[in-house]
């Protein structure tokens, strides 16, 4: 028989060894840092024109940065930081290099999500984020989900859980309990309503001092940022269910979308959320502040099946939040009923000569319509290979694996994400007048 103390007791040695295994399985030169992209990825894969045009332009300004030349080849090799000042500084057939975005909006926000796991969503908000940052977007990306799989996978491996999306709940409690505490009341009857109050415990954490910027860590992209998430942060989900009846009438899923709020609007273009596979206080909060929905699903009928389920189980969610907070919240930039600019379907894991993928491919096609992505993310060796070291395609050099395996795997995962792209630019210029 196993009582709590039993558990404790294994915790406890569990504790004692962590550090000594992290050492044993990570090593300080594992740290994360970003290699330099080669004159031909450069020229034809980010900025799509050709090769000798780009050399030309290079040779005929000498002040435009021209990279670095490695020992054993003719290639050049860019910085993200001189692909960024190249798109800044050339134009080709008098056209801007510059990505499209609307002016006067703020980051539009996209949720990856499915309560099914393994659907393949934090490969594919890690592949859309680097992909972005290689299109020239500032990315910030928010992890909700506790296995933090997308915070190891952007080097982030030294969280603490006040700095996750839970620090930014418990600082939402805290600030809106003092909000409401503060707000004019009970205006007819002029009588002041009962005082909201927080136990030490929670009010005295200092994480209602925490400043916006506290919860946003650089990673080795240069032009991507996150909010970051840690094992301890699971312990969300219990304690969010403490805090709501301390305080009833906080909007719990409001509380990140108010967060982003406060981020002033031209700090980041892209804001995309990992979700966990789970219904919950952090997944809620992640689809209320975002904008759209993509939701991946692998190609299977088990997996029809869950996202299926996904669907119903979320809408019943919203209706429910519709029902539970009538007006009465500081909403922000986003309200309730709550509405997406827009929902898609992306089918991952994907093999184009598996009679059964393509028959759930005609599947998701006849139910979803083009609510279904057009192109799906197939399934890659490069990928599962990089999943031990937990790097994108576009992280992997080219000539570290057979040409031909890295740019199929580039190339469904461009496909995707150009579509993915083309989605938020149909949306992105209805997003509210910022005031
Ligand atoms: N396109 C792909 N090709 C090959 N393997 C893939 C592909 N997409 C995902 N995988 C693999 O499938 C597994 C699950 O993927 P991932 O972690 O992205 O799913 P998830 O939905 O985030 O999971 P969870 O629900 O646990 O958060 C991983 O081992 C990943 O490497
Ligand atoms: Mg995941």
């Amino acid at each position: 028989m196993f009582s709590h103390e039993d558990l404790q007791q294994l915790q406890a040695n569990s504790l004692k060894m962590q550090s000594w295994i992290r050492r044993q399985t990570f090593s300080p030169q594992m740290e994360k840092s970003l290699r330099r992209f080669s004159s031909w990825e450069v020229s034809e894969l980010i900025f799509k024109v050709n090769q000798s045009t780009f050399r030309g332009r290079l040779a005929a300004d000498p002040s435009l940065p021209s990279g670095e030349v490695e020992q054993d080849g003719r290639q050049r090799w860019f910085s993200l930081e001189e692909i960024n000042e190249l798109r800044r500084r050339m134009k080709v057939n008098r056209k801007s290099l510059l990505p499209v975005r609307p002016t006067g909006k703020r980051a539009f926000r996209a949720a990856i999500a499915n309560f099914k796991g393994g659907a393949g969503k934090s490969t594919v908000a890690l592949h859309f984020a680097h992909a972005a940052a290689l299109d020239g977007y500032r990315v910030l990306v928010v992890d909700f989900d506790p296995q933090a799989t997308l915070s190891h996978s952007m080097g982030l491996n030294d969280v603490s859980e006040d700095h996750t999306v839970w620090g930014i709940m418990a600082r939402d409690l805290i600030r809106e309990t003092s909000r409401m505490n503060t707000a004019p009341q009970a205006a007819e009857s002029g009588a002041a309503l009962p005082q909201r109050k927080l136990p030490a415990s929670i009010s005295d954490l200092g994480l209602g001092e925490l400043r916006v910027a506290d919860f946003i860590r650089p990673t080795a992209w240069p032009t991507i940022d996150i909010v970051p998430s840690c094992a301890n942060a699971a312990f969300v989900e219990f304690a969010s269910a403490q805090y709501r009846h301390l305080n009833p009438e906080w909007s719990f899923f409001g509380a990140v979308s108010r967060y982003l709020d406060q981020i002033p609007d031209d700090s980041y273009d892209l804001i995309i959320f990992d979700c966990p596979p789970a219904i919950g206080y952090q997944s809620m909060n992640a689809v209320f502040a975002a904008d759209m929905l993509y939701i991946p699903s692998g190609p299977g009928y088990w997996e029809y099946d869950s996202t299926t389920s996904f669907i119903g189980q979320l809408s019943e969610a919203l209706e429910d939040l519709s029902h539970g907070f009538n007006g009465a919240f500081p909403a922000g930039k986003i309200g309730l009923p709550k509405a997406f600019h827009d929902v898609k379907f992306l089918l991952t894991r994907y093999e184009p000569g598996n009679d059964l993928h393509r028959a759930m491919f005609d599947a998701f096609r006849n139910v979803f319509g083009d609510r279904l992505a057009e192109h799906p993310v197939e399934m890659t060796r490069a990928v599962e290979q990089s999943g031990r070291f937990l790097s994108s395609v576009y992280e992997i050099d080219y000539r570290d694996m057979t040409r031909e395996t890295w740019r199929r795997a580039r190339a469904t995962f461009d496909q995707a994400y150009e579509e993915f792209r083309d989605t938020i630019l149909a949306s992105w210029d209805q997003l509210e007048d910022e005031a």
